[in-house]
């Protein structure tokens, strides 16, 4: 790996803001010099200070007008699902239904799945994101698929294949002794080979048998540090049925919670409607939340509740997502932005500092990734993103009355997207340059 160092204003968390005051959470260099040896940083600092640092020789590229930043972390994504975006008129059960599965059933031919597989990761790169944790479908091949395009580019990238035995078409289908058994394959063909991380991935209680949901905890019980995703309390309705297959047990949570599924290691998407018992449960077992905003406003499931949910005297950990295809946009930047809108409506504003808190570190923590991204620091992967502030008229315009650091990281996560991504490094390569015609 070449050895490289990166100059121009960088911006990173270092601490939840959420938690913790903003001055002790931000750090800002406005001309840092981030140095990165054998994929990783090996210091970031002001550039006067570490210039004379500089190893004899060493490409420098320099970004003058650029912001440094670490790259996305995208919570919870579902890559089979990218061709289905944007679908129309369908709440959750219907839209699974209707759209997911028979798109999902796709994922059983190889040559379909490493096809999305490649685009999938391309976009994600395009969009600045440099980890997910990523959604399979049911098909063992489709998280070999996905495993193969993220190694090509040596990100670091959570994935697992769907376990599903109830309530959905045949093809897609599972037992619980083959979703043990392939998990468990999958676990000893990909787990920490390279970046790659497995994570178990129960799709939610309405599609699992008790049996299932008993196996995954087993799973769990056996890799001491492999993850965990599935879904909770996203609608109503979904919520509804939990109860009626699961009359036992006291609400959604305590589902998962009885078969060994809530611990640190576990996220859940959504999580919308938890009671407040429910919150303290996950608090209690250090279980978190990928908050998924695009989709909650387009399936129409409803406002999760961030100041809730971060609640100084229980907090949860939240990471944010983009869920698609339920959600309609890979920028994590648009994703943001919604996650403004939708606080706002239940009457909070989130800050600058914590929305990019959400995206990055954020969700590296609820992920259990933090200890190697979502920060610019020595000994972190360099996994950064350049961000253009000027990248179309508009935010040129925006850019040029902005008067705070904050200000500008506000406006930018309200208006950009895509098209602000002028490069993306993963483990200190180029993997992403948006004016290339490469
Ligand atoms: N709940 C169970 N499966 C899914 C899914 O694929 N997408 C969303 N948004 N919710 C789910
Ligand atoms: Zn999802």
């Amino acid at each position: 790996m070449t050895d490289l160092a990166l100059r121009g204003a960088t911006y990173t968390l270092v601490n939840d803001p959420f938690l913790n005051a903003a001055e002790d959470c931000v750090v800002y260099q406005s001309d840092g010099l981030i140095l990165i040896r054998d994929g990783r940083i090996s210091a970031v600092g002001d550039y006067a200070g570490l210039k004379d640092q500089l190893p004899e020789g060493i490409e420098t590229r320099h970004y003058p007008d650029a912001l440094l930043l670490p790259g996305f972390v995208d919570a919870h994504i579902h890559y089979p699902q990218v061709e289905i975006i944007g679908s129309y008129g369908a709440q959750l059960l219907e839209w699974l239904n209707k759209y997911t599965f028979p798109t999902e059933a796709g994922f059983n031919d190889p040559a379909r799945a490493r096809k999305i597989a490649e685009f999938f990761i391309a976009e994600l790169l395009r969009n600045g994101t440099t980890s997910a944790s990523v959604f399979c479908s049911s098909a063992p091949l489709s998280v070999d698929a996905i495993f193969e395009a993220a190694g090509a580019r040596n990100m670091l990238i959570l994935a697992g294949k769907m376990m599903m035995d109830s309530r959905a078409p045949a093809n897609i289908l599972d037992t619980p002794r083959t979703s043990y058994d392939d998990s468990k394959a999958l676990i000893e063909r990909w787990h920490k080979r390279g970046r790659r991380l497995y994570t178990v991935t129960p799709r939610f209680a309405l599609t699992s048998s008790p049996q299932q949901l008993e196996l995954a905890g087993a799973l769990m019980r056996e890799h001491s540090d492999v993850r965990l995703q599935s879904h909770i309390s996203e609608n109503l309705a979904e919520v509804a049925r939990a109860a009626e297959l699961y009359p036992a047990r006291k609400h959604y949570t305590d589902i998962y919670d009885h078969y060994g599924l809530l611990d640190e290691r576990a996220i859940y998407g959504h999580g919308i409607h938890l009671s407040e018992e429910e919150l303290r449960r996950f608090h209690e077992t250090g279980a978190k939340i990928a908050h998924c905003p695009t989709s909650n406003f387009f399936i129409g499931s409803g406002l999760f509740n961030i100041a809730a949910t971060k609640d100084q005297a229980r907090p949860v950990a939240v990471g944010l997502g983009t869920d698609v295809g339920g959600g309609t946009s890979f920028s994590m930047l648009q994703t943001m932005s919604e996650a403004y809108k939708m606080a706002q409506l239940r009457g909070i504003s989130v800050t600058a500092a914590q929305s990019w808190y959400l995206a990055t570190l954020g969700s590296a923590e609820a992920l259990g990734i933090a200890d190697r991204v979502g920060k610019l620091g020595a000994g972190y992967a360099a996994d950064i993103i350049v961000l253009d502030p000027r990248a179309t008229p508009l935010l040129a315009l925006r850019a040029d009355v902005a008067e705070t650091l904050d200000e500008l990281l506000f406006a930018l996560m309200i208006c950009a997207d895509d098209r602000a991504i002028q490069a993306t490094y993963v483990a200190g390569e180029l993997v992403h340059e948006r004016d290339s015609n490469a």
